[in-house]
């Protein structure tokens, strides 16, 4: 099977590529490198030994997507691609819905051209909004708070008609809870540009000496230790999940949809420990205001994805904050510019 892969070069789709040739799927990757750099591509050929196909270009590029999905015999495609800094998307609310939605309709149409007829979405438990209860189904209400999550419940609605209107396609979405971790050899991570959004990128640049100290955003939650707790994910796993979802349900005729996550909470102090821990340096913090639009609590109830698509997450808090500070440590400065 030949999967195009968009956003590719990114951390998620970086290592997703990594699991399918370890599962005999071919990727070819479509990215306009706006969040990632090409070293990424030598990096996944190191620790995989297989050159890829790699396409620069960009998912509003019709003409580009059509050429590539026909030329390379296209059986699926997986669309990574877009913009997800949540703070970034209030300030510059056109660029997401234009990235994001338009381009995930241009996208739609090139697959149309090619007669390309399955796609993964990568969608995100933001779709929501804060939850009445936890751990989340898939049958929950779904809002949005920002531009960024609105963007990608759009893109949901968008393909729930257009798949009302075109039954013959498989279309799944998948909601990804936390994702953190690296590859276990240290050779891909997370590399943010700037100051990190996310809570472990940020713990492990405090690690590593690039930050001074970490401010926890509120620990007034209604949760054990007062600060928000999240269901983190090894980006592996949810790697993995992707492989399931195409072999699974890729070319069954369907909407569906899956939370990816691994049904367990942890407090930010709790990933603080953990990363202590695994990396035996300390991470000082600072107790801030709460983050305005964070919720308190939020995780999964993954078992229809191990229902349907015999799916779970393996590995452990442990196995996620181990490989990060591999990668952290042995890439201080993320990935080289060349
Ligand atoms: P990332 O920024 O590392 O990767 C996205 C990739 O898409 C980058 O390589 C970027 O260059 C590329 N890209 C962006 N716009 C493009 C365009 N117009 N054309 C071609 N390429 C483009 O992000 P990630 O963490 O790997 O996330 C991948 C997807 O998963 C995104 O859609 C994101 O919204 C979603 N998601 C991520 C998280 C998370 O915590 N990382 C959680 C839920 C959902
Ligand atoms: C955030 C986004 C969400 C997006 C997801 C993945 C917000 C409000 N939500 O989720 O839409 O899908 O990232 O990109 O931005 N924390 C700190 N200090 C920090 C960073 C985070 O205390 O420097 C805390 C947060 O308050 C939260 C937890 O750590 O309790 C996790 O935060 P984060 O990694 O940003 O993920 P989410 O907020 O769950």
């Amino acid at each position: 099977m030949k999967v195009l892969v968009t956003g590719g070069m990114g951390y998620i789709g970086s290592h997703t590529c990594i699991q399918m040739l370890g599962a005999g799927i071919t990727p070819v990757i479509f990215d306009n490198l706006y969040n990632s750099k090409q070293a990424v591509l030598q990096r996944i050929e190191k620790v995989t030994g297989h050159r890829l196909d790699f396409v620069k270009g960009d998912i509003r590029d019709k003409a580009l997507l059509t050429k590539t999905l026909k030329t390379h015999a296209i059986d699926a495609v997986i669309h990574f691609a877009g913009l997800k800094a949540v703070g970034e998307s209030v300030e510059k609310p056109l660029e997401y819905y234009d990235n994001n939605v338009n381009g995930t309709l241009v996208l739609v149409a090139a697959m149309q051209e090619a007669g390309v007829k399955s796609l993964v979405f990568s969608s995100s438990a933001t779709v929501y909004g804060d939850p009445a209860s936890v751990p989340i189904t898939e049958d929950f209400p779904t809002s949005a708070t920002n531009p960024y999550g609105r963007s990608k419940l759009m893109v949901e609605e968008c393909l729930t008609d257009f798949h009302h209107a075109n039954p013959d396609w498989s279309i799944t979405l998948l909601r990804y809870f936390n994702p953190v971790g690296s590859h276990p050899s240290g050779e891909l991570g997370e590399d943010p540009q700037g100051i990190p959004n996310n809570l472990m990128p940020f713990v492990s640049q405090v690690a590593v000496g690039r930050r001074d100290c970490l401010s926890v955003f509120g620990n007034d939650y209604p949760t054990p230790d007062g600060t928000g707790v999240r269901d983190y994910i090894h980006v592996v796993d949810l790697a993995d999940g992707h492989i399931a979802a195409l072999e699974n349900v890729g070319a069954k005729m369907g909407l569906h949809i899956y939370n990816l996550g691994t049904g367990n909470g942890s407090s930010v102090l709790e990933m603080v420990k953990a990363f202590e821990a695994a990396s035996g340096k300390q991470v000082p913090y600072q107790v801030v205001a709460r983050r305005a639009g964070d919720i308190a609590e939020c995780w999964a109830d993954p078992s229809k994805a191990m229902q349907e698509l015999g799916w779970k997450a393996l590995r452990s808090l442990d196995d996620m904050t181990t490989d990060t500070w591999r990668w952290q440590s042995n890439n201080p400065q993320g990935y080289p510019d060349i």
